[in-house]
């Protein structure tokens, strides 16, 4: 049901209070997400929004439920990140600024609690730049092995600084973990057109289908590639832009990721019904992806302009999505000040169906 219900803060104090937890208790309170009703069915619960520092938020999430978790974590370089108004804004520091080796100190407690709080098909991806990549992923080598490196995705873009000393710096790097070898892939969810002036020629094949083939020149074996078909893409996306200043995806957040970015990440490897988190969620672009592609969601921001319009995105998408008859799940809001980042507009029942 969605309607004043769909988005509701519980006022608690802190996160902790919120998942019933005491800050000394041995063993870290937990998010119930229920129990499926019937193997292989997801659990009939409320997706979470959460207010505060994420690591209690990961250390809450029940072991082995979440199917994906997107991370894109401020990268340390001290500047304050300034969106669109006063509000929009957030510190990009940690204890760790300019430091590499102390941001992967910083960072580790969520690649831990990640790990843990995957399904043994999930998958991690981590989202950075040159400045801590490097570092991240060897870090990420000895909490998740390394047979578990899934790849290190590069998305490209067209914007960013160019240099006299040396070359743009124009792309991004997501380093993608299974929490076991046998992490879920779905190529068949990502797959992208087929463009025209590759290598390979196109011609029709015996059914007048349109086919690029190319011919091994070692063995002679002919490889032929339905173009209508598609192809799964390579690791490096340049397909995908970031958000201009008049998309109508913005919503003033800084760094906010566009949402096709995280439709091929959670596509990749997750179907309807899963679970994914997002312990940085900003303007709540995982969220929005899950909500609007029927994965449920858990994300937390310590940022209370993050949370509110990380709130308002998914309140107008799901009065959206429940006028078109597919209303989606309810969401609880954790954590301290919650109440002060709702506003009535958001909790308004959506438009009456005529
Ligand atoms: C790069 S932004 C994420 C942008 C997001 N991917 C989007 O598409 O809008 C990083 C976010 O991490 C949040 N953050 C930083 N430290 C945090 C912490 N300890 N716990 C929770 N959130 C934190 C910041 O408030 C900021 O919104």
């Amino acid at each position: 049901m969605v309607g004043s219900r769909a988005v509701h803060g519980n006022g608690q104090r802190d996160l902790f209070a919120a998942l019933g937890g005491r800050r000394d208790a041995a063993r870290p309170p937990r998010l119930d997400f229920g129990r499926p009703s019937m193997p292989g069915t997801p659990a009939a619960s409320p997706d979470v929004v959460a207010l505060g520092d994420s690591a209690a938020l990961a250390a809450a999430t029940p072991p082995a439920t979440l199917a994906a978790i997107y991370i894109d974590p401020p990268f340390g370089t001290g500047a304050v990140r300034r969106g669109r108004g006063a509000a929009h804004a957030y510190d990009d520091h940690h204890d760790a600024e300019g430091d590499p080796e102390a941001f992967v100190a910083w960072l580790t407690p969520w690649l831990v609690a990640s790990h843990e709080a995957l399904a043994p098909t999930g998958s991690l991806f981590v989202h950075l730049d040159w400045r801590a990549v490097h570092y991240v992923k060897v870090a990420l080598d000895r909490v998740f092995g390394r047979a578990c490196f899934a790849g290190e995705l590069v998305w490209c873009y067209a914007v960013g600084g160019k240099s006299r000393r040396g070359f743009g710096r124009k792309h991004d790097t997501i380093l993608w973990y299974g929490r076991t070898a046998g992490w879920a892939f779905y190529p068949d969810q990502v797959r992208v057109a087929r463009r025209g002036g590759s290598h390979m020629r196109v011609v029709l094949d015996d059914d007048g289908r349109p086919v690029q083939e190319k011919t091994d020149r070692k063995t002679g074996r002919v490889y032929r590639y339905p173009v209508d078909a598609g192809k799964v893409p390579e690791d490096w996306w340049t397909d995908i832009e970031t958000l201009n200043h008049s998309d109508k995806e913005r919503t003033g957040w800084p760094s906010q990721k566009p949402e096709r970015l995280l439709e091929r990440v959670l596509g990749a490897v997750t179907v309807p019904g899963d679970r994914v988190a997002d312990w940085f969620a900003g303007s709540g672009t995982t969220a929005a992806v899950a909500q609007r592609t029927g994965r449920g969601f858990v994300v937390g921001d310590r940022a209370p302009a993050a949370i509110a319009t990380c709130v308002a995105r998914l309140a107008a998408q799901g009065r959206a999505l429940a006028a078109a008859g597919a209303p989606p799940p309810a969401i609880d809001l954790l954590g301290a000040g919650v109440p002060d980042v709702i506003t009535t507009d958001l909790l308004s029942p959506p438009p009456t169906a005529p």
